[in-house]
């Protein structure tokens, strides 16, 4: 009897949130709220939100956030490319989506002050700890050193980075479909005077690599974001370009983790509102859309109290 009551309040609640969000000024209001917060707590545990943003804005003097960073936008941007119609959507509260400077020069800093949390120490190198603990996985089950690696949906880079410190002598290659993003990357990785990585905007299911000619293709925090034909479409190109023998490891949100089956209902709500993609993730088999393509049975490992590490080999 508790436990029917406790669905229909549960229903209620996220029938309650949902009918909110629908009205645009109070999902904005809503919004708005969670943003101040956020980089208010970001700001209290040493990632500095807003002066790095500031930065990135400001650079090139009064008008670079215009000529500058759109002149370079041209360079990366291949105009042949169409967006998967998936990808038109508002991602993470911010209305144009992923496709959008304020996102791009927000992200980095975003993906610290969440990770922030994921460690006891809750603070600005939790994200280092994340990135390190899935290096840590590959690392102990990769038979050598990957010569090719691609990464995909790279973002601002820095999934990136942590493979190309971890494999300095690979040829890296990050696939990321917002220009945007792609061009924070490559500034990115200039100021710090890394070896080259290859910035590629293309979609990850249709990457334009040659066959059989990747030895590590790895998909950080991507799978959470693509509806299920994407996730067939990606794990099928990954297949065709990793050569016989290659590895195509992902790591991202754990479906079964307690984390997200102990979170309350309205908080969950909230999360699927700024994740478009996030039911139908935590409803796919993995696992099996990977056998389903040709990869021998997978392996999995947990990484984190939420993320998981999954290892798929192309037979060799
Ligand atoms: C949550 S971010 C993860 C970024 C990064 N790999 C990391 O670990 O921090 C997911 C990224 O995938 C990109 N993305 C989503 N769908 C994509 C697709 N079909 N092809 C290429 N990139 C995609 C998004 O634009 C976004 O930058």
């Amino acid at each position: 009897m508790l436990g029917y009551m406790n669905a229909i309040a549960t229903r209620s609640i996220t029938r309650l949130i949902n009918g909110a969000l629908a009205i645009k000024p109070l999902a904005n209001f809503a919004k708005d709220r969670a943003r101040t917060m956020m980089i208010k707590r970001a700001e209290t545990i040493g990632v500095y939100w807003l002066d790095e943003v500031a930065k990135l804005r400001s650079r090139g003097g009064d008008d670079g956030f215009n000529s500058l960073w759109e002149k370079e936008r041209a360079e990366i941007c291949d105009r042949t490319l169409t967006y998967p119609d998936y990808y038109h959507t508002s991602f993470h509260a911010y209305e144009e989506g992923n496709l959008g400077w304020e996102a791009a020069m927000e992200v980095t800093v975003a993906a610290k002050a969440v990770h922030a949390h994921l460690w006891p120490e809750g603070d600005a190198l939790g994200d280092i700890r994340l990135r390190q603990s899935y290096i840590d996985v590959l690392q102990e089950q990769l038979p050598q050193v990957p010569g090719t690696i691609v990464d995909l949906g790279c973002s601002t880079g820095l999934s990136t980075h942590a493979l190309q410190e971890t494999y300095p002598t690979a040829n890296i290659t990050g696939i990321e479909l917002s220009d945007y993003f792609l061009t924070v990357a490559r500034y990115q990785t200039d100021q710090s005077q890394e070896h080259a990585i290859t910035w590629r905007h293309a979609a990850a299911e249709n990457t334009g690599l040659v066959d059989n000619s990747v030895d590590l293709v790895s998909a950080s925090l991507l799978f959470h974001e693509l509806p299920t034909s994407a996730t067939v479409d990606v794990i099928r190109e990954a297949h065709r370009i990793l050569r016989p023998g290659g590895h195509f490891t992902i790591m991202d949100m754990n479906p079964q983790s307690e984390v997200y089956a102990k979170l309350p209902t309205y908080v969950m709500t909230l999360l699927k509102s700024t994740e478009p993609y996030l039911d139908q993730y935590f409803a796919r088999d993995l696992h099996q859309a990977l056998m389903d393509a040709g990869f021998s049975k997978p392996g999995q490992w947990i990484n984190t109290s939420r993320h998981r590490v999954i290892i798929a080999q192309k037979p060799a």
